[in-house]
C-alpha cells in the first residue's frame, strides 16, 4: 500500500535507557538529513525544556511526520512513552511511525507494546503509517554474542535507510499483533514491579559520590544525600544507572541484570579489528530466531 507524500519536516521523539533506542533515533535522524530533511530530536525523560528550545510537543504542527521509538520492556513500553501520548495534542491527521527496539527482534510477545502505542496514537487522532521492529543488542537477562551485537550495529543504518526510503516514497505497513489479554495482565504485573527495583540496589564502597546516577536518571527517581544515591519508587528499570556507573558501585543481584554490564562503546571497542563470524555462524538456538532473521532478511523490517 502507498500514498502520496509530501514529507519534508520530521520530528524524532525516542526513550533510551542504555542507548540502543538512542543510536537508532540517530540513524534515522543522519538518513533524514542526507536526504535534505529539516529533523528535529526529542528524548523523552529528559526535564522539558531543560535545553531552552521548544519541544516537539511545542510544535505539533511544525512536523509532517513524526518518528516515535522506544525499546520494549518484555511486554510493555517504558512509561514515559505512554506519558508523552497522553500529553501529546496531535494536528488531527498527523502522521507517525512507530519503532520498538528489542533485543529478542519481532517475536511474541516483544510485539505487544507496539500495538498498544499505536492503538492509543490512533485514539488522539494520529494516523499511524508505518510501525517495525528494530534489533539492537540485548540489555537484559541475556547478553548478544559480541559477533551478533556487531552485525546488528552494522545493519543499523541499512534498516533506517531502507525504512526511511519507504515512508518518503508513501509505503503504508501495518502489522496485525494485538496486545491480548495476557499481555495486558503481565504488562500491569510488570509496571508495578519495576518501579521498586531500584530500591534494593546495593550502593557499594567504590560509590565516589559522583552523582551521574541521579543526573541521569529518566524519572528523577534518584537523589543524593550525603554523598551517596537513594532510591523512591518511579524506577523504569531501565539500567542506565547501573550500567553507566563509572565505578559499577550499584549492585544487583536480579537475574535481569548483566553481571557483566552493557555498553554499547564498549562493545566496539572490545570487538574493534575482529573479524565478525557468519551470522549463522553465532547466532543460534531458537531464543535468537528473531534476530537471525532481521539479520539475514536485508528487506526484514
Ligand atoms: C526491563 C527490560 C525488559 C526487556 N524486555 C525485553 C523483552 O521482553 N524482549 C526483548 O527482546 N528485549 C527486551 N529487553 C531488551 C531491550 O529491549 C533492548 O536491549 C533494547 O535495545 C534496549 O534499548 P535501550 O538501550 O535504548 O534502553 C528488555 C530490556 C529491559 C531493560
Amino acid at each position: 500500500m502507498s500514498e502520496s507524500v509530501g514529507i519534508h519536516r520530521i520530528g524524532i521523539v525516542y526513550f533510551s535507557g542504555t542507548g540502543g533506542t538512542e543510536a537508532a533515533a540517530h540513524s534515522f535522524a543522519e538518513q533524514a538529513q542526507a536526504k535534505g530533511l529539516a529533523v528535529e530530536l526529542e528524548e523523552l525523560g529528559r526535564k522539558a525544556g531543560a535545553t531552552g528550545r521548544k519541544t516537539l510537543s511545542e510544535t505539533p504542527a511544525g512536523w509532517d511526520c513524526l518518528l516515535l521509538l522506544f525499546p520494549v520492556y518484555a511486554t510493555d513500553a517504558p512509561a514515559p512513552v505512554y506519558e508523552w501520548i497522553r500529553s501529546w495534542s496531535p494536528v488531527a491527521g498527523q502522521r507517525i511511525a512507530v519503532f520498538s527496539v528489542s533485543g529478542g527482534g519481532e517475536v511474541w510477545p516483544n510485539t505487544g507494546c507496539r500495538a498498544e502505542c499505536c492503538r492509543q496514537l490512533e485514539e488522539k487522532g494520529l494516523r499511524v503509517i508505518y510501525e517495525a521492529m528494530l534489533c539492537m543488542p540485548c540489555n537484559w537477562l541475556m547478553p548478544t554474542h559480541d559477533h551478533v551485537a556487531m552485525h546488528l550495529l552494522a545493519a543499523l543504518p541499512r534498516k533506517t535507510e531502507l525504512i526511511l526510503g519507504r515512508i518518503l516514497s508513501g509505503s503504508i505497513r501495518r502489522t496485525a499483533h494485538r496486545k491480548g489479554f495476557l499481555v495486558r495482565q503481565l504488562a500491569k504485573y510488570e509496571q508495578s514491579g519495576s518501579r521498586g527495583f531500584a530500591r534494593k540496589l546495593h550502593v557499594d564502597e567504590a560509590c565516589n559520590g559522583c552523582a551521574r546516577c541521579a543526573r541521569d536518571c529518566p524519572t528523577g527517581n534518584i537523589r543524593m544525600h550525603n554523598g551517596r544515591p537513594e532510591f523512591a519508587d518511579e524506577c523504569l528499570m531501565c539500567f542506565k544507572c547501573v550500567y553507566n556507573c563509572p565505578v559499577r558501585a550499584l549492585q544487583s543481584n536480579n537475574i535481569m541484570v548483566l553481571k557483566q554490564g552493557f555498553s554499547l562503546s564498549g562493545l566496539q571497542r572490545r570487538m574493534k579489528d575482529t573479524p565478525l563470524l557468519p551470522v549463522e555462524e553465532c547466532c543460534k538456538g531458537v531464543l535468537w530466531s528473531g534476530v537471525k532473521t532481521y539479520l539475514t532478511d536485508r528487506d526484514r523490517l
